[in-house]
C-alpha cells in the first residue's frame, strides 16, 4: 500500500496473554505429542520440540496440484513477465468504461461524473462469478473487483492543484468497486459492453447498515438520524465470496480519509468526548490524516464535527453482483477494523466462517461463525452475517492456539473495560480484541484455506517495529524483531472443522534472503525470493499463489537487493517451494488472483504502477517511473487487471 499504516503504530501497548500462556506451553507440547504418538502418526524426521512437525503430521488428503513452469528471474523492468509458454495481457486499466461509458482520457481530464462509468484507481481484491455452467462457466462471467485508493497526483489535470470539490468528487468516484462482465471468445478475454451488469459501487453510493448496529445510536449522523444509510464505501482492500454469491469487500485504511484538526468534539457531554475521542486515536484518526483532503468539500470526514460517521466506515461490506440494483450492505456483526479481508469456507453443517485480517503492525487475526447454516438463515428472509459469534485469534508459544469470543459480558468486555454493550464491542473491536488478549501479529494481511483440509494460511507482510521499544517483542507467531521481510502463518482447526475454537498452528515461510548478511533476515525460503507477503489465493488444484508488496522505498535497496519488483509466486503447501511466475512493472504491487473454474484463466491486479517513493505522484511528471501499460502513448501510468492464458490452453500453473 501506501497511505497505510507503514508509519503508524496503531497498537504498541503489549498485551499480558502471551507471558501467560508460555507458562504452560511445554506441558501442552507434550500432550498434543502424546495424543499423536497413541494415534500411530509419523513425524517423518522432525524434531519432537518441532511445531511445524505437529502440523505437518496432522495434514492428510491429496497433495498439492503440479507446479511445472519455468520459473522467472527477479525484474527491474517496467513491465509484466511471466514464463514462458505463457501470456499476460490487459483487460481492464483505470479508466476504461465499465460499460458504455466515456473513454479513457490520457491527460486525466475526464470528470468526476465521467470517473463513476469508469475503473477505478488502485484495483485489489478480486473474484470471478461465473454467469453460465458447463463449459461456459469458465467463458463468460462477472469479474468484481476493488479500487482501494487514489494517487491524486496522477487523476486529476494539475494533482491536488487547485483542490476543489469537483476534484473531491472525482477521487470519491475513483474509489469503491467495479462490477463488469466478461467474456472468452476467439480472440481472448474482453469486457462485455454494453453490459446490463456493467456497475461502479463508489465512496459516494448509497449503503445499508446491516446487523446488529443498524440503526443504533453510534451510527446516527446529521445526514442520516436513523443510523442507517451511509454514503458509499472507501480504501476497499481484499475480499471475499460468499456460498450464496455475493462479493464481500473490505475497508482498510479508512481512518486516513476522517481529520481532527482541533483533536476535540465540541457540543458533547464529558463522558461522550472521552469515548469519542479514545475511539478516534485507537484507529488513528489524526489531525491532518492521510492527505486526501475530502473534508475540505465534503464536511462529513471532519470527525470533530460529525464524529460518528467514521464508526459507518472499517466494515465488510456485502454487494450482489447479479442484481444491477441491488444496494451494498456493511455487515456490522464481523466488527471493525482496518478490514484486509473477509475470506469464507463452509463448516460442515453449512454455517459460515469468516477469517480477516486487521492490518496494521501490532493488530490481529479474526474470526466470525454464523450462528445458523447459511441456507436456513436465508430462507428465513436474513443474511447469515448478520448474526454469529466473533472472535480473536491467540497463538501460544507451544503451537496451540484459541479463538477467544469477543461478546459482550465475557473474556473482559464488560463496564470494567468500557464496554455497555455488544454494539461497543463491534464499533471499538479492537480495543475489545486488547482486552480479551489476542496476538499483536506482524500486519496480518491475507488469509486463504487450503482446499479440502481445515488449513488456513495468513500472509503477514512485515512489521520493523517489532520488538523496538516500546513496542511488543518478537513473539513464537511473530518471532522475529524488526520484520522486514514478513512471514506466512498457517493453522488447522481443531477437528479439522471451521468452527472450532482451538487450532495449532506453525511458520510456514519465513521470508527472506539467505546471502543477507545478518542471519535473522535470512529466512528459510525455499526456491524463489520474495519479501512482503500480501495476496494469496489458492486454486482448485492447491497451489497456493503467493503475491507481494514491497513497498517502492524498500524495492532495490539494501535489504531486498536480490528480490527485484513485485512478484507473484506459485507455492507447493507440501513441499513449501516457491517458483516465481510473474514479475510486475516499476512501482506497482501485484494483488487480487482468482482463475476460472477449469484453472484455465487467471486474473490479475496490477495495482499502482509508478507509485513513487513519496505515494503520490507529481502531476507534472506523470510518467517518471513508468509507463505501463500504454507505453509510448502514456499520459500515466494505470492500475490494472491482467489475464493470463496458457498459449496451449492447459491449466495455470502447470
Ligand atoms: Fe490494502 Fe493491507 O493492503
Ligand atoms: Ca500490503
Ligand atoms: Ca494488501
Amino acid at each position: 500500500m501506501s497511505f497505510h499504516d507503514d508509519d503508524v503504530v496503531s497498537n504498541p501497548s503489549t498485551n499480558p496473554t502471551f507471558a501467560e500462556v508460555s507458562q504452560s506451553a511445554l506441558s501442552r507440547r507434550r500432550a498434543l505429542q502424546g495424543s499423536l504418538t497413541l494415534a500411530g502418526v509419523a513425524f517423518l524426521g522432525c524434531g519432537a520440540d518441532n511445531p511445524t512437525a505437529v502440523v505437518s503430521a496432522l495434514d492428510e488428503g491429496l497433495r498439492s496440484g503440479t507446479i511445472a513452469f519455468r520459473s522467472i528471474p527477479i525484474s527491474m523492468q517496467d513491465t509484466v513477465v511471466v514464463p514462458e509458454g505463457y501470456r499476460a495481457d490487459v483487460l481492464y486499466a483505470w479508466g476504461d468504461p465499465v460499460s458504455d461509458g466515456p473513454a479513457f482520457a490520457q491527460d486525466a481530464s475526464n470528470t468526476a461524473e465521467q470517473q463513476e462509468q469508469q475503473a477505478g484507481m488502485h484495483h485489489d481484491g478480486m473474484h470471478y462469478f461465473q454467469l453460465e455452467s458447463g463449459r461456459d462457466a469458465s467463458r463468460h462471467g462477472l469479474l468484481v473487483l476493488n479500487h482501494e485508493y487514489t494517487d491524486d497526483g496522477l487523476l486529476h489535470v494539475g494533482g491536488m492543484t487547485p483542490w476543489t470539490a469537483e476534484k473531491v468528487a472525482k477521487s470519491q468516484a475513483a474509489h469503491g468497486v467495479s462490477i463488469i462482465e466478461v467474456r472468452l471468445g476467439k480472440d481472448g478475454w474482453t469486457v462485455v459492453r454494453p453490459s446490463r451488469y456493467g456497475r461502479r459501487i463508489t465512496a459516494r453510493t448509497p449503503a445499508r447498515i446491516g446487523g446488529p448496529l443498524a440503526g443504533h445510536a453510534r451510527m446516527r449522523t446529521a445526514a442520516d438520524p436513523s443510523g442507517t444509510l451511509v454514503l458509499g464505501t472507501l480504501n476497499n482492500c481484499a475480499h471475499g465470496h460468499t456460498p450464496w454469491g455475493t462479493y464481500l469487500t473490505c475497508e482498510e485504511n479508512w481512518a486516513g480519509y476522517f481529520v481532527n484538526p482541533s483533536g476535540d468534539v465540541p457540543g458533547v457531554s464529558p463522558e461522550e468526548r472521552a469515548i469519542i475521542l479514545r475511539n478516534q486515536a485507537r484507529y488513528g484518526i489524526t489531525a491532518a490524516g492521510d492527505g486526501y483532503r475530502w473534508h475540505e468539500h465534503d464536511v462529513r470526514f471532519e470527525a470533530s464535527l460529525h464524529p460518528n460517521e467514521s464508526n459507518r466506515f472499517g466494515w465488510v461490506v456485502e454487494i450482489d453482483p447479479f442484481d444491477p440494483r441491488s444496494v451494498p450492505v456493511k455487515r456490522t456483526a464481523l466488527g471493525r477494523i482496518k478490514h484486509e479481508g473477509a475470506w469464507t469456507v463452509e463448516t460442515r453443517d453449512r454455517r459460515v466462517a469468516v477469517y480477516m485480517g486487521d492490518d496494521s503492525r501490532f493488530e490481529y487475526i479474526y474470526k466470525f461463525v454464523s450462528r445458523h447454516s447459511w441456507r436456513r438463515a436465508r430462507a428465513a428472509g436474513a443474511s447469515p452475517l448478520d448474526e454469529g459469534t466473533l472472535y480473536v485469534a491467540r497463538f501460544d508459544a507451544d503451537g496451540g492456539g484459541a479463538w477467544v469470543e469477543l461478546a459482550f459480558g465475557k473474556n473482559g468486555l464488560d463496564a470494567a473495560n468500557g464496554f455497555t454493550s455488544q454494539a461497543d464491542v463491534l464499533i471499538e473491536t479492537r480495543r475489545a480484541a486488547d482486552v480479551a488478549g489476542g496476538t499483536k501479529m506482524d500486519r496480518p494481511e491475507w488469509i486463504s484455506s487450503r482446499p479440502g483440509r481445515a488449513q488456513i494460511y495468513c500472509s503477514m507482510t512485515n512489521n520493523n517495529r517489532r520488538g523496538v521499544e516500546p513496542n511488543p517483542a518478537p513473539d513464537a507467531a511473530n518471532p522475529r524483531a524488526d520484520n522486514v521481510f514478513g512471514h506466512i502463518i498457517r493453522w488447522r482447526e481443531a477437528g479439522g472443522d471451521y468452527d472450532a475454537v482451538t487450532f495449532d498452528w506453525e511458520v510456514f515461510i519465513l521470508c527472506g534472503d539467505p546471502a543477507h548478511a545478518d542471519p535473522a533476515k535470512r529466512g528459510d525460503i525455499q526456491g524463489d525470493l520474495f519479501g512482503s507477503p500480501d495476496g494469496m489465493w489458492f486454486d482448485a488444484q492447491a497451489r497456493l499463489w503467493l503475491q507481494t508488496d514491497a513497498s517502492t522505498s524498500a524495492v532495490g535497496t539494501a535489504d531486498y537487493a536480490n528480490i527485484g519488483q513485485n512478484q507473484m509466486l506459485a507455492i507447493d503447501p507440501d513441499t513449501r517451494r516457491a517458483r516465481r511466475f510473474l514479475t510486475g512493472p516499476r512501482g506497482a504491487e501485484i494483488t487480487g488472483a482468482v482463475g476460472t473454474p477449469d484453472g484455465r484463466t487467471m486474473f490479475v491486479n496490477i495495482q499502482h504502477p509508478g507509485e513513487p517513493t513519496t505515494e503520490r505522484s507529481d502531476p507534472a511528471a506523470p510518467t517518471a517511473s513508468s509507463n505501463w501499460p500504454d507505453g509510448a502513448a502514456a499520459g500515466r501510468p494505470r492500475a490494472a487487471t491482467i489475464v493470463i492464458r496458457k498459449d496451449d490452453g492447459g491449466a495455470i500453473g502447470t
